[in-house]
C-alpha cells in the first residue's frame, strides 16, 4: 500500500533529537525562575484579525504566509505564526495588569508559516517566546536581551553575533517614512514589484526585503537612528551602557527593521553565520503600543523569540545529560523467569527505576546485545535456576562486575538499583 508522508515543511522530531529539545526546554525553565518568568500556555488556534491587527496587515506574515481558514461557523481563524499577538490578548482578556504591574510571560510551542521550506526554514517551527511586559524603562531591555544571551551560552552555542538598533516611536518615525518614500521614489527602476507597493504602504517593510536589488537600494537608503527623537534616543544609549556594563558585545544594525508591525525602539536578532542563509537564531524587540492597539491599557512591553529547529542544530551534539538510559535490563529465559521479568520491570518503574526488559523468547547473548544497545547500566539475567533459588546476578555493564542480588523482596532491588544508579549518574558528570 502507498505511504503516507507529513505535510511540505512540518517535520517530525524523532526519539534521539528530541532529547536536545527537551534539554533546551529544561535549561530555559530553569533560567527563567532566576528571571522571574512565569509559563503561560494559549492556543495555537486564534481569531484572523488579531495577527491582522498585531502584526500588521502590510507584512508579509499576515499578506502572504497564514495558514487561515473559515470554520464551520464560518468564523476567519488562524493558526498562530508567533506567540506575541496572542500572549498580549491573553493578557488584555484577563486583566492581567490589574494583577500586578509587570508581567513576566514565556510559553513554548509549535508556530505555522506558509514560508518556502528550506534548510532552517520550516511552515511548522517552534518558539521559546518570551514577553516583560509593564516595564518601560531600558532596564528591561537590557535584562531580557542578558536573558537570552545567558539561556543561549547555557546551552553551549559559541559564535553568535547579537545585533541591535533602534526603530523608534510614534514621535519619530513619521519623519523617518517620508524621507525613506523620497528617497525610494527616485529609485523606482530597482525596486520588485512588493516593494513597489510597499514604498506607499508600509515603506519600512523594504528594508526586509531579500531581492537582490532591493537589498542594494537599502543599503544606501536613510537609517531611522538619524531620526530618533530626545527620548528614543536617550533610551537606546541606555540600552547600550546596560548591556556594556555587563560586557556583552553587540553590534548596530541600523537597518535592521524586524518583520512584524508592531516594534518600537530597541529591536534586536541574534545570528549564528554557521546556520547559512537563514543565520537569526532569536530575534525580539519592545513593543510600547501593542497592548493598547490590542485594546488594552497603555502599557509598554519587551519580547523575544528562539526558534527551536535553529537553535537545536546550533547545540553541540555529544552530551550525555541530553538522554537518559535505562537503568536496568531484565533479560528473561523461560516462561516463568519472563513473568517475574514483567512484574519486576513495572515494580521497579513505579519505584522510579527506568527499566526494560526481554519480552520474547531470545537467547541470552541476544538480551545482553539489546542490553548493551540501549546503554543500560545493569543487566539482571533470570532463569529457571535463579527463580527456584531466589537470588540473580545482576551485572554491572560498564564495570564489567556482577553481584549477587535476593529476589525476594522487590523494594530492596529498586533500592539498591537506585543507588547504584545515581552513583553511575554522579560519575558521569
Ligand atoms: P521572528 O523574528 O519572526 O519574531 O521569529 C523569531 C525566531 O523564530 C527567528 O529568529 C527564527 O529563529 C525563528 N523562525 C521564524 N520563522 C521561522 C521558520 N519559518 N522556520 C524556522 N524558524 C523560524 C517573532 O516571532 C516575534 N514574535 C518575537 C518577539 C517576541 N518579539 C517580541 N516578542
Amino acid at each position: 500500500m502507498e505511504t503516507i508522508s507529513s505535510v511540505r515543511g512540518f517535520k517530525d522530531i524523532l526519539p534521539g533529537e528530541v532529547e536536545k529539545w527537551r534539554y533546551a526546554e529544561e535549561k530555559a525553565r530553569e533560567i527563567f525562575s532566576c528571571f522571574g518568568v512565569r509559563e503561560i500556555q494559549i492556543p495555537i488556534l486564534e481569531k484572523t484579525e488579531l495577527f491582522q491587527r498585531g502584526i500588521g496587515e502590510t507584512t508579509d506574515i499576515v499578506e502572504k504566509e497564514m495558514y487561515t481558514f473559515t470554520d464551520r461557523g464560518n468564523e476567519s481563524l488562524t493558526l498562530r505564526p508567533e506567540a506575541t499577538a496572542s500572549v498580549i490578548r491573553a493578557y488584555v482578556q484577563h486583566s492581567l495588569h490589574a494583577q500586578d504591574p509587570v508581567s513576566k510571560l514565556f510559553t513554548i510551542g509549535p508556530m505555522f508559516r506558509r514560508e518556502r521550506p528550506q534548510k532552517g526554514r520550516y511552515r511548522q517551527f517552534h518558539q521559546i517566546n518570551v514577553e516583560f511586559i509593564g516595564v518601560g524603562s531600558p532596564f528591561m531591555d537590557a535584562e531580557i536581551i542578558i536573558l537570552l544571551m545567558v539561556l543561549l551560552r547555557n546551552l553551549g552555542i559559541e559564535g553568535l553575533q547579537l545585533e541591535l538598533n533602534s526603530l523608534g516611536c510614534p514621535e519619530c518615525r513619521p519623519a523617518f517614512r517620508q524621507t525613506v518614500t523620497l528617497f525610494l521614489r527616485d529609485r523606482t527602476e530597482d525596486l520588485c514589484e512588493d516593494c513597489l507597493r510597499r514604498r506607499d504602504t508600509n515603506p519600512l517593510r523594504v528594508f526586509d526585503c531579500k531581492v537582490e536589488g532591493c537589498r542594494q537600494v537599502i543599503a544606501h537608503a536613510p537609517q531611522l537612528l538619524d531620526f530618533l527623537c530626545a527620548d528614543c534616543s536617550a533610551h537606546f544609549e541606555n540600552v547600550k551602557e546596560y548591556l556594556k556594563i555587563f560586557d556583552l558585545p553587540f553590534e548596530i544594525k541600523p537597518r535592521m527593521v524586524r518583520g512584524l508591525d508592531y516594534y518600537t525602539r530597541t529591536a534586536f536578532e541574534v545570528t549564528a553565520s554557521s546556520l547559512g542563509a537563514q543565520s537569526a537564531v532569536a530575534g525580539g524587540g519592545r513593543y510600547d503600543r501593542l497592548i493598547a492597539e490590542l485594546g488594552g491599557p497603555d502599557i509598554p512591553g519587551i519580547g523575544f523569540a528562539i526558534g527551536m529547529e535553529r537553535l537545536v542544530s546550533l547545540m553541540p551534539a555529544a552530551n550525555e545529560s541530553f538522554v537518559q538510559n535505562p537503568d536496568i535490563f531484565i533479560a528473561a529465559l523461560g516462561d516463568v523467569p519472563r513473568l517475574w521479568a514483567f512484574a519486576l520491570c513495572n515494580y521497579l518503574r513505579m519505584a522510579g527505576v527506568r527499566a526494560e526488559m526481554g519480552y520474547d523468547e531470545k537467547s541470552l547473548k541476544s538480551q545482553m546485545k539489546r542490553s548493551d544497545k540501549l546503554m543500560c547500566a545493569f543487566t539482571l539475567i533470570l532463569g529457571d535456576r535463579e527463580i527456584q533459588e531466589n537470588k540473580a546476578e545482576l551485572k554491572d555493564m560498564k564495570k564489567g562486575t556482577q553481584e549477587t542480588i535476593k529476589l525476594d523482596n522487590f523494594d530492596d532491588i529498586a533500592e539498591a538499583i537506585i543507588s547504584k544508579a545515581s552513583g553511575r549518574n554522579e560519575e558521569i558528570v
